[in-house]
């Protein structure tokens, strides 16, 4: 008889950084003997990697483990007696990434169909935890019922990942890969969550980086994209960001790279010459300004002026003509007020950012924001939010022409 092949779903909310974390988890489980599935229905297992950046993220969450949970019940009574030829009738539903560090075991209160909850800097435990839930053929527990779901796990109290998990050579897409650089942030902005969930800032050496780019080389793939949540801060062994640029610009068979995302405390006219200087890099630049006002911005702990932003652009553009720049905008933060977001409104039409991604403030418990007043009513941050999107629609579309013009002049 052909051997049963277990099968997992996984589905992927947020950052590119989870999109990658996915990829290192769907590697390890397939190099572990399980197949990807495309449909929850015929999985084992079904893994969210979920995001916690924003309230909505989280909602978007909880309503998808509804969902999934309504569904397998629907599974578990349709097979009834017929148990799949693993032994198992339903598949097991894991919640990991940054909303299952922030939630821990409260997962498992609001949600009793979750079996397990795993932090981002745990995902290498993953097929061990399946394993130990799914338990070895026809092992009961004292009870003597089947261990499965007996026993909720949650692990999430890992530090740096281990290397190996990035060498699986598990790489979804033929053409592109991400590849992260370093896990985890430092910086601690008021209202963010990231620092939290995803730890303090680790950086992977320079080594094992190149090691991972050189074997999706081999695979075919000529497209990188470095990721982090503060790129700029790289440093490991006496290698700086800069230094990292030029390593991986070197590496043969290499088309073309960019990273995501960048700092404005930690961006500098050496790293623009060393984006000059790397002829592979795409010329792009995302640095989330986040708000136009000098009030709001020590609110939020970025350790930046509007004027010292506003500088950095200027000589990004100087050094890196003609170069792509994109930031993250919140509107709404605690005490923001119509002269402060008139600040932020005046910044993008200066800068005139090729893109820009807006948000609401969202309170994230926990963070050093929540403790101040959220004051600004939903409806008010439904206006701003209005008012920036309309604002950076035409920006786009002008700079969009301005520099296609620019080509077909040049
Ligand atoms: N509320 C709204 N937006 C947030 N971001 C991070 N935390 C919050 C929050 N609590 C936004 C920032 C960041 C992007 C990834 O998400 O703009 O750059
Ligand atoms: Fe969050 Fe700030 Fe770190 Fe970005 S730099 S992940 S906004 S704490």
């Amino acid at each position: 008889m052909k051997k049963y092949t277990k099968k997992v779903f996984i589905k992927t909310l947020g950052c590119q950084m989870n999109v990658r974390d996915s990829e290192v988890i769907a590697g390890l489980l397939t190099a572990n003997g399980y197949q990807l599935t495309a449909d929850p229905i015929e999985a084992d297992v079904i893994l969210l990697n979920t995001c916690a950046v924003r309230q909505h993220a989280e909602e978007k969450v909880w309503s998808e483990i509804g969902r999934l949970a309504k569904r397998r019940r629907k599974i578990a009574s349709s097979l009834e007696g017929a148990p799949r030829n693993d032994g198992n009738n339903k598949p097991l539903i894991g919640v990991v990434g940054c909303m299952a560090q922030n939630y821990k075991e409260k997962i498992f209160e609001r949600s009793a169909d979750v079996d397990f909850v795993v932090g981002p800097s745990d995902i290498g435990k993953i097929p061990g935890i399946i394993e130990s839930l799914t338990g070895k053929k026809g092992q009961t527990t004292e009870s003597g019922k089947s261990s499965i779901f007996e026993r909720k796990i949650w692990e999430t109290d890992g530090e740096a990942r281990p290397e190996q998990i990035y060498h699986t050579g598990f790489f979804q897409d033929k053409e592109h890969a991400y590849v992260v650089i370093s896990e985890g942030c430092s910086n601690f902005c008021s209202y963010c969550v990231v620092p939290y969930v995803r730890g303090p800032i680790r950086h992977r050496s320079q080594v094992d980086i190149l090691r991972e780019i050189k074997g999706a080389i081999d695979q075919g793939i000529s497209k990188f994209t470095l990721l982090g949540q503060n790129v700029n801060a790289y440093e490991y062994e006496g290698i700086d960001f800069a230094g990292l640029l030029k390593l991986v610009n070197g590496l043969e068979g290499l088309k073309e790279f960019s990273f995501i995302t960048s700092h404005p405390k930690d961006t500098s006219v050496d790293l623009f010459r060393a984006m000059a200087e790397a002829c592979k890099l795409k010329k792009y630049l995302h640095l989330p300004v986040q708000s136009g006002s000098d009030r709001i911005l020590k609110a939020m702990n970025r350790g930046y002026s509007r004027e010292h932003y506003l500088q950095l652009v200027d000589k990004y553009r100087k050094l890196l003509k003609p170069a792509l720049l994109s930031t993250d905008i919140i509107v709404g933060f605690p005490s923001e007020e119509e002269g402060d977001f008139q600040d932020t409104y005046d910044l993008l039409k200066d800068v005139g950012f090729d893109s820009a991604y807006i948000f609401k403030y969202s309170v994230r418990p926990g963070t050093a924001a929540a403790a101040m007043q959220d004051d600004v009513p939903q409806a008010e941050k439904e206006r701003r939010h209005g008012i920036i999107l309309q604002l950076q629609k035409e920006i786009s579309k002008k700079v969009k022409s301005k520099k296609e013009e620019g080509k077909s002049t040049s």
